[in-house]
């Protein structure tokens, strides 16, 4: 009202209230509706989780059991839909495919996407939990040039996507119980962090009154720039850069150091945590058990190590503050599981869907919510006459 205060980045502004997740930067601490996220990570699963974030509490056994059948109900795609990904070249970047694939879901639905509708709103949720890992499997499928399956709905979400991703048309495909509890892990580590970049886009597409498919596929595409999500790919990226060149540590870190090129040390540094991020730690315990259960050595994880060693321990990075975020391990993991570097961002996606439904839902049933605005400073040119008026 009358004062406009000019904040980049929005790094002192909070654009709402919210009651999903809390987060002590300081202390390192992240909590999902009041539940440490170690405790989640480890005795939850993917889908309670996204009950939780989504309902308020953790749901009965019956409420549980009638989402997942709710979810696998709704895992087919339309055969139409299905036939969008041969319009889109192999080489596409997954993200790319998923956010497409996604925004098109909304021409299929158009009748039941009133965002103030609950039982659409409800409907669609349930749409986009079940039918994501399945773009997302075919956004790799096709990447590799191989049949998109049909999914399983016999099996639980994440051996239905394991399946879906790694299996082979009349082929028996054997679950490893690893991988899925690895991935489940994984998954519930990244259903929420608050106001992020791309959950604040779901939220201010929302508030325009966009449908959920508009505003989750915009959210999608927030994530896979590389300071976000798409931070996972480019670890990976840069750990294969160095393993490749021969770079020695100690030297891509004085590059970074003296921002030469402006390279960065990428699954390093974050807006809030100005201490060990609680997600890192536990991918990084998950990565030593994973690789050593799945039978897997990877140099990329020890060259990971002595980066973290050497950064941790260098006064660039201590005095701002700057520790590995979730992004630094999950890479190793990921590659351990099979994935291709360029689906890590959206393994990202899937893990963060739930938090992205909680925060439109929350949004959208906030009597306070009005349409996201900012102002801006002006410093363009005064006011002058176009030539040959006035
Ligand atoms: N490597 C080297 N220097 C860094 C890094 C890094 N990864 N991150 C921050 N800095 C420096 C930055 O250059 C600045 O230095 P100076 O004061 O000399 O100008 C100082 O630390 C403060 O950083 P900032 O850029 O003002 O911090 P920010 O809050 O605006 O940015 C960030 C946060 C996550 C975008 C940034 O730390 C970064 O680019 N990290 C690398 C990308 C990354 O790992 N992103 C994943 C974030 S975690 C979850 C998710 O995926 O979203």
């Amino acid at each position: 009202t009358g004062h406009t205060s000019l904040d980049y980045g929005f790094v002192n502004t909070a654009a709402t209230k919210s009651a999903i997740t809390y987060i002590d930067g300081d202390q390192g601490i992240l909590r999902y509706r009041g539940y440490p996220i170690e405790q989640l990570a480890k005795n939850s699963t993917y889908l309670e989780t996204a009950w939780l974030l989504i309902y308020g509490e953790l749901p009965s056994a019956s409420e549980l059991a009638d989402f997942d059948t709710r979810i696998r109900r709704h895992t087919l795609l339309h055969e139409d839909l299905k036939r969008f990904f041969s319009a889109l070249p192999h080489t596409a970047h997954p993200m790319s495919v998923l956010s497409a694939a996604t925004a098109a879901l909304s021409t299929y639905y158009e009748s039941h996407s009133d965002p103030h509708n609950p039982e659409h709103v409800e409907l669609n949720t349930i749409r986009m939990l079940a039918k994501l890992p399945v773009i997302a499997a075919y956004a790799h499928k096709k990447s590799v040039g191989q049949a998109f399956l049909y999914p399983d709905n016999s099996l639980s979400f994440v051996d239905n996507f394991l399946k879906l991703n790694f299996g082979v048309l009349s082929e028996e495909y054997e679950i490893s119980p690893v991988m899925s509890r690895a991935l489940e892990r994984l998954l519930i580590l990244h259903e929420d962090h608050e106001q992020n970049a791309s959950t604040s886009t779901v939220r201010l597409v929302g508030s325009t009154g966009a449908n959920l498919f508009s505003s989750i596929s915009a959210g999608i595409n927030a994530l896979s720039g590389p300071l976000h999500g798409g931070a996972n790919e480019a670890v990976l990226e840069m750990l294969g850069r160095m393993r490749d060149s021969g770079e020695s540590v100690q030297r891509f870190v004085e590059r970074v150091k003296n921002k030469e090129d402006g390279v960065k040390l990428m699954g390093f540094g974050h807006r809030v945590y100005k201490n060990y991020d609680p997600r890192a730690k536990l991918v990084k315990e998950s990565a030593d058990e994973v690789l050593a259960e799945l039978g897997v050595s990877d140099p990329l994880l020890d060259l990971a190590k002595e980066l973290e060693e050497i950064a941790l321990n260098d006064d660039y990075f201590k005095e701002r503050r700057l520790y590995p975020n979730v992004d630094f391990y999950t890479g190793v993991i990921y590659k351990a599981m099979g994935f291709p570097t360029r689906m890590f961002t959206v393994l990202f996606a899937i893990g963060r869907l739930p938090g992205w439904l909680a925060h439109w839902r929350e949004m959208n049933t906030d009597p306070q919510t009005k349409i996201g605005r900012p102002q801006q400073l002006y410093t363009g040119a005064p006011e002058r006459n176009y030539p040959g008026v006035g």
